[in-house]
Formats: structure tokens, sequence, C-alpha cells
């Protein structure tokens, strides 16, 4: 009879020793990168290139982009994301081993290695619409490769694509190539998230490149292993084949999405029972096969992959003719929507079932703490609606430009949207200023100074409407040491029902 010691760990074999193809095949003869062009300077192109040019000072790295204005702003000392970190990266490189550009073509020709990292949105029209990826960014990049290109290059697919994407950029560059160059094409996905970019591009849990398993695939792959391997521990760099490697991406993102509406889900029913969410993500979190990570609840993701790439999969799913699968993976992008629709039907209710004419002070319009992206962020749908119900809202984020905000929240096609938007919203310099005459405050985005070991909530009350009412749509505030000041504070993934048994 088998002993406790003896029974199955539910270790196995580790992947990296089953899946990853050996590393040793870093040893195979390869080319040492010292050009890098990177094609799109974008969330991912900026920060992953400005951390290659730092960590690799033998390695002179080019970003382009088509835009101007962009490249004109990272040759700036306003750069045109913000990132923790990101500052003192570029401005230690830049001039030396970094360039930006908008000469797309002499970056190309001078490379060894081009990083295609330009944006893949969801179709707004055609076959796929609102599902599939545009790829028209990424077809526009490689023919310019194929045009341009003298010498040999390994080509990287940097942006998340859906699977068998590398065979179209080969039949592109095969048949527009020129004579004599020759292309190898790798996948190299992008696993940094906005916010953590420079901490997750200087410690990532692992980089992963695909690549085809011919002599001249495992040898581009080794060429860009090199790069990562002058500060990623060789470990922790992963190959494989094409078709994983590209399909891991959408999946990672898939299943982190999933997480969240999976807790998103179970903060419904805590707030219909009595139990609290964040004590039931701790209690699951601790079982080791779930792990505490990615399990709080909030009013939805944002940003501009996870939704994009579940329907990515969900088209790609379609495509393939599962449909029991496309719909599994639909429905983690229909409960985010549910959770902002819930998010606001209780607001409305608490405030006595009207909005009509109320203010309400929206803090945070990004879609996480740390980024100034507003992408797919749960607050624009959340001041659509509130827009709807007649509400006037003013708006404090720390880090977004007033323009975007604008933008964002004006509907392009109806001419007098803005003027009646501005009769509706204002743009506030603090969240003192926004909170002044609100009947609620409600939390949009974690940032760390919205907490109320940051902000002076006894200062908000004095200022508000009575009874001020809070909607934590981040479970970032002590509930009860706001109440002690006199608020009325919601929480999402938690009731009033309390622990009483009436
Ligand atoms: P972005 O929209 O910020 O940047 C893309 C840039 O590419 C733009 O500046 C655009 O002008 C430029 N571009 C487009 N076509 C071009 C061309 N033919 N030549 C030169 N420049 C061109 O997009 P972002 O966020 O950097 O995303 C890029 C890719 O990385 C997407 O596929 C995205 O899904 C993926 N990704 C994004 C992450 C994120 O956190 N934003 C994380 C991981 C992957």
């Amino acid at each position: 009879m088998a002993t406790v010691d003896s029974l199955p760990s539910g270790a196995v074999t580790p992947a990296s020793e089953r899946l990853s193809r050996p590393l040793d095949s870093i040893d195979i003869p390869h080319k040492r990168i010292t050009k890098i062009c990177c094609i799109g300077a974008g969330y991912v192109g900026g920060p992953t290139c400005a951390v290659i040019a730092y960590k690799c000072p033998h390695i002179t790295v080019t970003i382009v982009d088509l835009n101007q204005a962009r490249i004109d702003a990272w040759n700036s000392d306003d750069l045109p994301i913000y990132e923790p970190g990101l500052d003192e990266v570029v401005k230690t490189v830049r001039g030396k081993n970094l360039f930006f550009s908008t000469d797309v073509d002499t970056a190309i020709k001078e490379a060894d290695l081009i990083f295609v990292s330009v944006n893949t949105p969801t179709k707004k029209s055609g076959v796929g619409k609102g599902f599939a990826a545009d790829l028209g960014y990424v077809e526009s990049a490689t023919r310019h490769i194929a045009k341009v290109a003298v010498s040999d290059k390994i080509v990287v697919e940097k942006s998340t694509v859906p699977c068998r994407t590398a065979q179209s950029m080969r039949k592109i560059l095969d048949s527009n190539g020129k004579p004599g160059a020759r292309f190898d094409i790798l996948s190299n996905p992008e696993f940094l998230a906005e916010g953590t970019a420079i901490r997750d591009l200087f410690a990532p849990d692992r980089v992963l490149i695909g690549s085809l398993d011919t002599a001249n695939g495992r040898s581009a792959a080794a060429s860009l292993a090199d790069v990562y391997g002058n500060w990623v521990p060789r470990k922790q760099v992963i190959t494989m084949n094409l078709w994983s490697s590209e399909l891991s991406k959408l999946a990672a993102n898939a299943l982190l999405a999933q997480r969240i509406s999976s807790i998103n889900a179970l903060s419904a029913i805590c707030e219909a029972t009595g139990a609290d969410v964040d004590e039931v993500s701790y209690a699951v979190g601790l079982d080791s096969r779930i792990g505490p990570k990615f399990l709080k609840a909030s009013v939805g993701f944002g940003g501009s992959c996870f939704q994009k790439d579940i329907l990515n999969l969900v088209y790609l799913s379609e495509s393939l003719h599962l449909p029991d699968v496309a719909e599994y993976w639909r429905q983690v992008v229909e409960m985010n929507e549910s959770q902002k629709r819930r998010f606001t039907q209780h607001i409305i209710s608490s405030l006595f079932n009207t909005l009509t004419g109320k203010r309400l002070a929206v803090l945070g319009f990004a879609f996480k703490k740390d980024t100034g992206d507003t992408r797919e962020s749960a607050a624009i749908t959340l001041i659509k609606y509130f827009r709807q119900e007649q509400a006037k809202i003013a708006i404090y984020d720390p880090k977004v430009e007033e323009s975007q905000i604008w933008y964002d929240l004006a509907e392009p096609g109806v001419v007098d949207d803005v003027t009646a938007l501005k009769k509706q919203v204002t743009i506030t310099s603090s969240a003192y200023e926004a909170a002044e005459g609100a009947d609620a405050v409600v939390i949009c985005t974690e940032w760390d100074e919205f907490r109320d070991t940051k902000l002076d909530y006894e200062k908000i009350y004095a200022t508000m409407n009575k009874p001020a009412f809070i909607f934590d749509g981040r479970l970032i505030l002590n509930q009860k040491k706001l109440e002690k000041i006199g608020f009325k504070v919601e929480c999402i993934g938690r009731s009033r029902l309390e622990e009483s048994f009436e």
C-alpha cells in the first residue's frame, strides 16, 4: 500500500525540461545581434526596447514609428507614456545606444533583428468585426520590411497576434523580399503589465521565443535568446514552436482575465449573502493550487489587451468550428460588462433610485494605477452610464491628460456631443475639488493616493452633500474608518447584511 510519503506529489518533470526546446540549442551557430530596430513606439515597443538598450550597451536600438508626435515626445523630457522607472531608463541610454526616429527605412536596412510591435486592435468593420484582430498594421509593417531590407533579417512578432500569423508574415516577406535577403520569423510575445512594465522587463517570469524547428529557426531563436541572456537567466528564456508561442500569449491573457471575472462573479454572490469577497479571496488564495494573485474583486478589468485578446480567442475558436469553446471565453468578457452594469445599478439604488442632477466624484480614469493608459478603462463605461442617468460628473485622475479624458468620453459622430458633455462633466485637478458638493465619491482606479491613509476623507466629507456616499469599486478603503467619519460606504463584494442572523 502506498504510504503518504510515497504518494505522487503532483510534481511532474518540469515543463522546462519536457516542453521547452533544450537550451543547448543556444549553442548552435548563430548570429550575434548588434543592431535592433523596433517598429512601433507604443506602450510595448517603447519600454521593451528601451530596456534592451539599457541592459545591452553593445547593441544599438532604434525605435521607429510613423507617428511624428509620438517620436518627438520620446525624444523630449515629457515621454508619451507614464510608467514608473521608464524615464530613468530612457534618459540613461537615449542618444547613446537608444534612438527614436521616424526614419523607418534606415532603421530596417541597418538592423539585424526587427521587432514588430505595432497595434493589433479589434476589427471595427468587415468580417470578424468586434472580435477578430485587425492585422492591417502588422501586415503593413511586414510589407515595409520586405520592401526595404537588402540583407538577412530576423523578424520578431512582438505584437499579440492570432495563432499562425507568422505564416502570413512569412508569405508576405518571401513574395516581396529582395533576392538575397533571407527572413527568419520568431514569435516573442510580451508579457509586461502596464504600471509595472519596467520591473517586469528587468525581471520577467519568463521570456518566450517561438521558432520553426529548423536549423535556421533554431539559430534565429538562439540569436534572440542571446540578447535576453544579457540580463535574464537562461533557464527563464524558453523556446518552443511558433504556434504554441503565439497561442500562449492569448492563453495567458484569457486565463488572467478569467480569474478576475471569476472573483467578480463571486463578488455578486457575496453582496447577496453577507460574505466578504476579500475574505473569500484570501481563503481560496491560500490554496497553493490557486494562489493569491489576481483575485481582487473590482468594478471590472480594462486595458488594451484582456478584452481584445479574449475576443480574438473567441473568433479563433469560432473559425475553428468550436462554438462551445468560443462561448466559454465570451462569457469572461460578458461577466466583465455585467460587473460594471451591476455596480452602476447599485449606485443608482443607493442614491434613492435617481442620479438626475446629482454630483458624482469619479476618482480615477486610467484603467489601473500607475499608468496613464485609459484604453477600455472601466471608468469610461461607468461615466457613460452616469451620463445616461443625467448625473453631473467630476473626474480626477493623477496621470491622465485632460485632453485624453475628453477624447475618451466624446462619442464620435455626434456633432454637439462635446457641448452636451461639457455641461455634464468637469475635470478637476484634485480629488478634493472633485468631491466638493458631491453626493457620492466613486473609486474607479486603485491609485495609492486615493487610499484613506493618503487622502483626508474628513475634509472630503465636510464638503459633500449628505448623506455622503462612497462607492469603492477597487476595494482600497477601510470601510469602518470611513463609516466612523459619517460616510455611507458601499464596496464591491460586501453587503450590509454583515454577520447578523436577522
Ligand atoms: P500602441 O498603439 O501603444 O503602439 C503601437 C504603435 O505602432 C503606434 O505608435 C503606431 O503609430 C505604430 N505603428 C503602427 N503601424 C506602424 C507601421 N507600419 N510603422 C511604424 N509604426 C507603426 O500599442 P501597444 O499597446 O504598444 O501594443 C502593441 C502590441 O503589443 C499589440 O499587439 C498589443 O496587443 C501587444 N501588447 C500590449 C501590451 C500592453 O500592455 N499595452 C502588453 C503586451 C502585449
